[in-house]
């Protein structure tokens, strides 16, 4: 199960990498309002959804603890993330302040989930 749940994290850390990376792309983009949000950004937001809740039933099932209000609050912002990217992810360019929304949201959330241990 170990190395199930590690595969998993692994997975997960790949949609952070695409979500953030097609964040931090596009920084340059951002300061001239050609900025948007890319497949990437979608993709990777999915990713951390689906790998996200497969981590707390396999954690759950092998019995390791898993603190819920963590996750909680880190599910409740990738919602957020998820709702903007999902809705504009047609748009030619993405808002400056709402791209850089997305952008600190899932800094935050990186940041709950490796200092809030
Ligand atoms: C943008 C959104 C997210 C980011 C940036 C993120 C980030 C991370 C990182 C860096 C880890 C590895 C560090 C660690 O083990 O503590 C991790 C683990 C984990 N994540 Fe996420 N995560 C996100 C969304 C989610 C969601 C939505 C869920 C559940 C619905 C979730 C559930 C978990 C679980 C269960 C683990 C492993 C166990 C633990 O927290 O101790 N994550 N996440």
């Amino acid at each position: 199960m170990d190395v199930l749940i590690n595969v998993f994290v692994a997975l997960h850390i790949i949609g952070i990498a695409s979500l953030l990376g097609g964040f931090l792309t596009q920084m340059k983009s951002m300061s001239t309002g050609t900025a948007r949000f890319g497949p990437a950004m979608l993709h990777g937001a999915l990713t951390m959804l689906v790998t996200g809740i497969a981590l707390v039933g396999l954690n759950q099932a092998d019995d390791n603890p898993v603190n819920n209000i963590k996750i909680g609050i880190k599910l409740a912002i990738l919602v957020v993330i998820l709702a903007v990217v999902y809705v504009k992810r047609d748009e030619e360019t993405a808002p400056k302040g709402l791209f850089s929304a997305v952008g600190g949201l899932t800094t935050a959330n990186i940041l709950i989930a490796t200092l809030w241990t």
